[in-house]
């Protein structure tokens, strides 16, 4: 591929895993897309000229703009799979929708600095957008969901991050942007903490301790990665870019879950397979434990996207 025509990647997209992370929800004042284009682009760059800045604590972030929000901030073009949350329920399994306009996520190795650019950009956009959600995310041992099993391990690994996570040649305009939905699970862990480790471990599809998978013939219909290890009809690997992790504080914690990904389908038929199931009743179990507060659907444009249509 042509480097010089190479739009650059928001760096946080395709991060690898940090110690802390802050995410921002924000929705935008009336009539303030004039000025809030420009803005969007300032805080972006900072995110990127921060991450070489800070690059010994592995600084990273990107800025992401609502499904809802996209046509107001940028009328003249939209990114071809670019729709709202796909909202769900079966039974008692719920995946809501609830959209933002913005989404700032930023991700660091030391707590201090995260603290200090999330306050930064606060102030980058006062006036413009009201800050309506705010969680802090930490890295819970051995990259372990607080659950207790080891989240990520079947993440894309190096290029392949890349290659899954952003948009190539099928939409040119859109180069190196990527889709990004994001929900935020609270875990009923007492209700999980009083399941024998056999059943947790049977729900999961891994082993606890050592995260071991399950031969594919003991895997459960109704384990979690049975549901979501889908294929498409070519029979090739559906993959999204996770970028999870534990968030919360006793009274109420979980895990914001984000997946990053060059087409918004993977996702969506994902969810579908955990809430809805396989078609003969086999739904995730792991919804028996977990609740859905929140469902939004965001676009993470390139830098240079943003940079053009800055006015
Ligand atoms: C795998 C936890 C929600 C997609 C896993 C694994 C764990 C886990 C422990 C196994 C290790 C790994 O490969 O990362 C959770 C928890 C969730 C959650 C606690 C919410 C409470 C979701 C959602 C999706 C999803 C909403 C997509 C819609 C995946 C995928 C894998 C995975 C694609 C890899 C499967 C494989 O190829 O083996 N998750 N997950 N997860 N999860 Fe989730």
């Amino acid at each position: 591929m042509d480097n010089q025509v190479m739009p650059r990647e928001q760096l946080g997209v395709c991060a690898e895993g940090n110690l802390h992370s802050i995410y921002l929800m924000f929705n935008a004042n009336e009539g303030v897309e004039t000025d809030l284009r420009p803005c969007i682009a300032n805080v972006a760059q900072y995110i990127y000229e921060l991450t070489d800045q800070y690059a010994d604590s592995a600084f990273n972030g990107f800025l992401a703009v609502g499904a809802n929000y996209w046509d107001s901030l940028y009328p003249s073009a939209r990114p071809a799979q670019l729709k709202p949350f796909p909202a769900m329920n079966a039974d008692n399994r719920d995946a809501p929708a609830l959209e933002y306009d913005l989404f700032v996520h930023v991700r660091c190795d030391r707590f201090d600095i995260l603290h200090l650019v999330a306050n930064e950009i606060s102030q980058m956009f006062e006036g413009l957008v009201d800050l309506v959600d705010e969680e802090r995310g930490f890295r819970f041992m051995d990259n372990r969901d607080l659950t207790g099993f080891v989240d990520g391990t079947e993440n894309p690994k190096g290029r392949s991050r890349q290659e899954v996570a952003l948009i190539g040649d099928e939409d040119a305009a859109f180069k190196s942007g990527s889709y990004i939905h994001v929900q935020k699970f609270a875990h009923n862990l007492s209700k999980w903490n009083r399941l024998p480790q056999k059943k947790q471990e049977d729900i999961i599809g891994r082993t606890k301790q050592d995260n071991i998978e399950y031969e594919s013939a003991d895997k459960p219909l109704t384990s979690h990665i049975k549901r979501v290890n889908l294929k498409d009809s070519d029979g090739k690997s559906m993959e999204i870019l996770r970028q999870s992790m534990p968030y919360g504080s006793v009274k109420e914690q979980g895990l914001m879950f984000i997946s990053n990904c060059r087409n918004s389908n993977n996702f969506e038929k994902m969810l579908e397979s955990m809430v809805h199931g396989d078609g003969n009743g086999n739904h995730d179990h792991l919804l028996h434990f977990t609740q859905a507060l929140t469902g939004s659907s965001f676009f993470a444009p390139s830098l240079d996207f943003m940079q053009t249509k800055a006015g």
